[in-house]
């Protein structure tokens, strides 16, 4: 079996800001706290008047393409994973996919395309096809583009307004990969869940609470599932562990279970028994509440050990950095986090080739997912080519009055003519509505004197 993995990313953030504690909290009349430190968002993409979907995905594929000096001829397949499509037919993959045709000279006539649901997890499983593909050796020596794009909005008021976010992932799929190789294994969680879903509806409905507690069931699922396959994990065999982030906080919950599962029966849970005792172990216990109680105490114990915090602060801080300028871009968010995590490490100087990444992939309805990545040796040189950190600084700030405009504008269900916040400059943008009521875009080519 062949390595195959992530080859090369690029990245389109929403051209628009939100700053949730200074603009978003005074008029919620909230604490700026809550924000920074409870959910941990500190600004929420948005798209402009002119972006979309298909935009923010042709755009980063447009800049991996030109990067990777790739044109369509070279591609095998396109996946798009989004959970915000607007066609139960037509997928989101054949519009970029057309975007791109109109400024190359080849074309994707070749290519399969598909668009790939289930809530955030599908970029994760968008990768998965294009793994399989690869090590089924259907795909003619060509790489498959994988896009996980999506404009996360919830209804204004929904408590889950202060976890928004907009943009794009462009994800090269290949053999001998540079920035990381996929494992064969994989755990799963999965089971029939009504805490977030989108029936026929452009908002969520959301049981934001509910929500928690199914994320980190499934996930401690996925985690048991991948050590029934792989053998036990033990934290410190990994340099980062990139979580589904929908807002740092609940990567927050996520990690505290993760490393409380993986030391136990190791030397770090000796280690730390003078001080919090061992794990209770549920056969100790008569009723569920009695271990419940003390499995939280345990916890409440664990949080605190230098042990955790030093762990936390090296494996997981890292992945969340982005999360805190951009929001949930949900399908994308836990590539997102990735490479956070290897942006942080390049920027830092550290070594991370033939180091271990655990990924945990989630999507509501509800399934998680968790798999094994290896560093690979060229992949500095790939993370410091994006060119992320730039378009996030130059984001246009919404004040409030602002920011209730653009989300009407992005709401189907209100019609609201509002000029554009930014000027768009060698990119694809959303024009209006076609004959057959399908989208249509068009490729504003760079001002001169700008840098390409
Ligand atoms: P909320 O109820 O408004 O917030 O919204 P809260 O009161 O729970 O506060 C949030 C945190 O801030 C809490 O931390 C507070 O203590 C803290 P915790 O106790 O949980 O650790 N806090 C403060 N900290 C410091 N100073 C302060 C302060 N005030 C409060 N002054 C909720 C939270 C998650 C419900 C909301 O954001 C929501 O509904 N979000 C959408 C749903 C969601 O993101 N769920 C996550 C799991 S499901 C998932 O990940 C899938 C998803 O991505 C979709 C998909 O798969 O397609 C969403």
């Amino acid at each position: 079996m062949s390595r195959a993995g992530i080859d090369a990313i690029e990245i389109w953030t929403g051209k628009l800001q939100l700053d949730l504690p200074r603009t978003f909290a005074p008029v919620k009349g909230s604490d700026p706290q809550k924000y920074l430190k409870g959910i941990g968002i500190e600004y929420s993409s948005l798209p402009d008047v002119y972006e979309d979907i298909v935009t923010m995905g042709a755009n980063a594929a447009k800049q991996l393409l030109d990067k990777e000096e790739l044109a369509p001829a070279d591609i095998g397949r396109i996946d798009v994973a989004t959970e915000s499509s607007f066609d139960n037919s037509k997928p989101v993959s054949t519009y970029i996919a057309g975007c791109l045709e109109s400024v190359y000279e080849s074309n994707f006539t070749h290519a399969n395309k598909g668009e790939r649901k289930f809530a955030c997890l599908s970029g994760t499983q968008a990768i998965d096809d294009a793994y399989n593909w690869i090590q089924a050796g259907r795909h003619r020596g060509k790489p498959a583009l994988v896009i996980a794009t999506d404009t996360a909005l919830y209804e204004r008021g929904d408590p889950g307004e202060a976890t928004q976010g907009a943009g794009a992932i462009a994800m090269l799929i290949d053999e001998d990969p540079d920035i990381v190789s996929i494992s064969h294994s994989q755990g799963y969680g999965s089971a029939d869940e009504t805490d977030f879903l989108k029936p026929n509806q452009q908002f969520p409905s959301v049981d934001g609470k509910r929500s928690v507690q199914v994320y980190l069931a499934r996930m401690r699922e996925a985690l048991a599932d991948y050590e029934s396959v792989a053998g036990k994990t033990h934290p410190d065999a990994f340099a980062a562990v990139p979580f589904h982030t929908p807002f740092p906080g609940m990567v927050r919950k996520a990690a505290l279970l993760g490393y409380r599962h993986t030391i136990r029966n190791t030397d770090i849970e000796d280690d730390l028994a003078s001080d919090i005792g061992t794990q209770p172990r549920r056969n100790e216990f008569d009723s569920n509440s009695e271990f419940d109680a003390e499995m939280r105490t345990y916890m409440d114990g664990l949080k605190q050990t230098e042990a955790y915090q030093e762990w936390y602060a090296d494996r997981i801080e890292p992945t969340i950095q982005f999360a805190r300028q951009v929001g949930n871009w949900y399908t994308g968010s836990v590539h997102i986090a990735r490479y956070s995590a290897l942006h942080s490490a390049a920027t830092a100087g550290d070594s991370l080739s033939g180091e271990q990444l655990l990924v945990g992939s989630y999507g509501s309805g509800a399934e998680a997912e968790i798999h094994v990545e290896t560093v690979q040796p060229n992949w500095k040189s790939a993370i410091e080519s994006v060119t992320f950190a730039e378009s996030l600084a130059s984001r246009y700030d919404l004040s409030f009055e602002e920011y209730e405009r653009i989300h009407d504008v992005h709401n189907a269900q209100k019609e609201t003519e509002v000029e554009p916040f930014t000027n768009p400059d060698g990119e694809f943008i959303f024009t209006g509505w076609g004959r057959m009521n399908e989208r249509r875009y068009e490729y504003r080519p760079r001002q001169s004197g700008n840098a390409s």
